[in-house]
């Protein structure tokens, strides 16, 4: 639930979930800055307060018009719109508009909310410990009719509670909600016992995978061993429960090297590496994928592990049999990535700017021999058909994968006839996107505008 997003600040935590909650069976108006109100709904109708809460809506609209809401579906926008950042726009080519919706992150969150908005009331508080707390709240704040309202107006005071009470209020609720450790332990019980259905076991990943996006929150599932349980569903018979840790997994170990080492620690790396390379469906393979990618980012020792254990001609294997598929993308951006990386530490280094953990880290990359492997793979053409792609992303991708590449792969390019053409003809292409995209009074930085920079850079670079 939403509580889990804010364990660092448990006193608001408690505030969002008791509005979270209190929106859902009773209406909650808010009057001025601080004082919150709570009716009881009446049965069916709209109550004085509901319709207040919507003009309040309305009004918050119209003040910023400008502002577009994305949702899950593509919405056209209007010229002079915004949209919140994190969103993602995309220009129809059909209709020449540019479309909104919401960025994966933050898809992710909405379906989420929507999913847990439901679950809430449910599970974690009983309709009738909600009520009591809640009436407590009303009775405290004295009785609200739509005749004293008014009245109210005038005397905020009188809403406003004592802190004290306040606090004691939400001690009590505190008792009712449960902490993320909690709900790590309980889901981990779940997903150990052998009681469990395969359904019940991917709801709970699906949980869990929600739950370890915060930091802290993965460290606590290493410290009860949930690490060794969610490795050992990798080797799951079933292949929906195979996904489904490895997406746990991947989110668990992305930024948290405590998490990074554990799972080399536990063999995971080698895990993984085998389930690369063994037949298996595609959305096990992305998700394997991905994990791979959380554990070797910025992570020297697992990269050097991964290479010298064949990793890129697993990679290389995967790409290959991937002719149209969106692995293919995601290994280049994998590729890139890890370059890009040791490159700037090398940068770091000539420039004399590296403290001295960083003369740790650079002493280890310096071990990483990924320049060669790529060679020999054969990494400079591979990433190179991305740009035959008929998909921008995967040009993009292509192009920014070809530029970390370069100090590698410079003499290969050049000695390719067909790219200059082929990047003359894109460069065309984009040029006529970049300037439909482009809107009047804007300045530049569209993704077109991005790509037909990308493709500057390379030509520049081949000269
Ligand atoms: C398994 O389920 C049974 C009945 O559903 C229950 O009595 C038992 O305690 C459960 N065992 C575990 C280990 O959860
Ligand atoms: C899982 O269950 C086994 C025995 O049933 C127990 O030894 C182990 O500690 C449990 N692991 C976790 C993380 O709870
Ligand atoms: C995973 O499966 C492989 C082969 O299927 C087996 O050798 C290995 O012992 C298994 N590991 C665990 C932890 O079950």
């Amino acid at each position: 639930m939403r509580l889990m997003v804010f364990s660092h600040h448990r006193g608001w935590a408690i505030v969002v979930v008791l509005l979270q909650c209190a929106q859902l069976m009773t209406t909650l108006a808010q009057k001025s800055n601080c004082a919150l109100t709570v009716v009881e709904k009446t049965e069916g109708g709209i109550t004085q307060d509901d319709a207040e809460a919507m003009v309040t809506e309305d009004s918050i609209a119209e003040e910023h018009p400008e502002v577009v809401q994305p949702t899950d579906q593509w919405q056209t926008l209007k010229p002079g719109q915004a949209v919140p950042i994190g969103s993602h726009v995309r220009l129809n080519l059909q209709t020449g508009q540019r479309e909104v919706r919401l960025g994966e992150e933050q898809m992710k969150y909405w379906i989420h909310t929507r999913r847990q908005k439901k679950a809430d009331a449910e599970s974690y508080f009983g309709a009738d410990e909600l009520k009591h707390v809640l009436k407590k709240i009303k009775e405290d704040s004295g009785p609200l009719s739509k005749d004293s309202q008014d009245q109210n107006r005038e005397s905020k005071a009188s809403q406003f509670r004592p802190l004290e009470e306040l606090k004691r209020d939400m001690a009590e609720l505190e008792l009712l909600v449960e902490t993320d450790v909690q709900v790590l332990r309980r889901l981990l019980d779940q997903l150990n016992s052998t009681n469990s259905t395969t359904e019940g076991r991917l709801q709970i990943l699906l949980e869990l995978e929600y739950l370890v996006h915060q930091v802290d929150n993965a460290q606590t599932l290493c410290s009860m061993g949930g690490l060794k349980i969610i490795l050992g569903g990798l080797n799951s018979s079933d292949y929906r429960l195979q996904e489904s840790s490895a997406f746990v997994l991947g989110s668990a170990l992305a930024s948290n090297p405590t998490v990074q080492v554990e799972v080399v620690e536990r063999g995971g790396l080698q895990k993984l590496l085998v389930l690369l390379a063994t037949p298996r469906p595609l959305s096990v393979k992305k998700k394997v994928l991905f994990a791979a990618a959380s554990l070797l980012r910025h992570f020297p020792y697992a990269q050097r592990y991964f290479l010298s254990h064949g990793g890129l001609q697993v990679l290389s294997e995967l790409f290959h049999a991937d002719a149209r598929g969106a692995l293919r993308v995601r290994i280049v951006t994998l590729l890139s990535d890890i370059i890009t990386e040791k490159e700037l530490i090398s940068q770091a280094a000539a420039d004399q700017t590296l403290d001295s953990t960083d003369e740790e880290l650079l002493r280890q990359y310096s071990k990483v021999s990924l320049y060669e492997g790529l060679l020999e793979g054969g990494w400079c053409s591979l990433v190179r058909e991305l740009l035959d792609s008929t998909e921008h992303d995967w040009r993009e991708k292509g192009l920014q994968a070809m530029l970390a590449m370069s100090p590698v792969c410079l003499e290969r390019y050049r000695l390719d006839v067909s790219l200059p053409v082929c990047l003359g003809s894109l460069k065309v292409q984009y040029q006529k996107l970049a300037n439909r995209e482009r809107t009047p009074g804007e300045g530049n930085g569209g993704y077109f505008e991005e790509i037909l920079d990308l493709l500057n850079m390379l030509e520049l670079k081949l000269k």
